[in-house]
């Protein structure tokens, strides 16, 4: 043991737990946040997600109070996730495009009644198709170009909502600098762009999309369009891309199994770099949690350090608020 012989004991420095907080080289603070929320039509509605234990969905006033909730905590920024009424799901996702969808509401109420927090919302059109695809669909095909189009205008339409961060979620090839050049011609170059840039396909997605409600609806798979879980040159790939067409950050998704992707990028890129640690990861800490087979607040934060340790520059986690109000002791 050639580290004892030379006097080196790695347990000196782990023996009390001011020593182990003066060497430890990762922190997990308020600021690393970004909070994901659900929305839904009604006024005073707060409606349970089965798969994801302790998360709602909630109408915009309930999402103005708890906007407001985690401004006062800290939390930097939120990012907003429809439920659409099926009434409003299509073929081709045109709910997306309406200035007064749930989003569009959302944004401009959070905005005038919290205007210090950071609002990210998802350019993708799943929430809003019939058949819970991201793009749009002619017999088994998500066509790439022509969804682009669209997701220029879902963007725009955000934007002019009073959106912050835009987040492309879609995985359509070209999206991100199409975006930046919509968004500047209009006057909206001060918007930001988070890329979803390696995002797998993942089965990890699957509690998410009963949030949405896109779980039973959804035609086939996303495989056509996601990354394979097999692959990892193809994240930088997918990263220089979007770094090259204009994104300010990019995003590794989901995170847990894919903490190699985002040390890759990090080391790759030196750019702001996310994780989004996913529904499914926040579901499997939940429901150990509640078995009694895991501490859940241990997890809950030796999860988050893990991401900063892998390279994160921030998580997007349903853990926020709770993470927030622990470190506010
Ligand atoms: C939609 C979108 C998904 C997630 C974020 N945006 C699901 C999907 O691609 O099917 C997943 C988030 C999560 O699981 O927490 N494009």
């Amino acid at each position: 043991m050639r580290a004892i012989l030379n006097g080196r004991r790695m347990r000196r420095l782990r023996q009390t737990d001011w020593s182990r907080r003066l060497v430890r080289e990762t922190n997990i603070t308020v600021d690393d946040l970004i909070w994901p929320i659900f929305i839904i039509d009604g006024v005073g509605v707060r409606t349970p997600i089965a798969s994801m234990p302790g998360v709602e969905r909630l109408s915009v006033d309930e999402a103005v109070r708890d906007a407001a909730e985690a401004a006062a905590l800290g939390i930097p920024a939120i990012a907003l996730f429809p439920y659409t009424d099926p009434a409003r799901r299509d073929e081709n996702g045109s709910e997306a495009l309406s200035p007064d969808n749930l989003v569009c509401r959302a944004l401009r109420a959070i905005k005038t009644a919290v205007p210090h927090i950071g609002l990210m919302t998802d350019v993708a059109l799943d929430p809003y198709t019939s058949h819970g695809h991201d793009g749009l669909l002619e017999g088994e095909v998500i066509l790439n170009d022509e969804t682009v189009a669209v997701l220029c205008e879902q963007a725009l339409n955000q934007a002019r909502a009073g959106a912050d961060i835009i987040g492309p979620s879609d995985m359509m090839d070209g999206r991100v600098g199409a975006i930046r050049a919509a968004l500047d011609d209009a006057g909206f170059e001060h918007v930001q762009i988070m890329a979803y840039s390696a995002k797998y396909a993942s089965a990890f997605y699957g509690p998410f999309r009963d949030a949405i409600g896109t779980s039973k609806t959804l035609r086939g798979d996303k495989r056509t369009y996601q990354m394979d879980p097999g692959n990892s040159d193809e994240a930088v790939q997918e990263a220089e891309l979007d770094l090259a067409e204009g994104a300010d950050m990019i995003m590794v998704k989901p995170g847990m199994p894919y903490l190699d992707i985002l040390r890759r990028l990090k080391d790759e890129f030196q750019v702001p770099t996310f994780a989004y640690q996913v529904s499914g990861e926040y579901a499997m800490i939940m429901a150990a949690t509640r078995n009694g087979w895991l501490d859940g607040e241990r997890a809950m934060m030796e999860s988050l350090l893990a991401f900063k340790r892998a390279g994160a520059d921030g998580i997007l986690t349903y853990f926020a608020r709770d993470v927030a109000r622990k470190l506010k002791g």
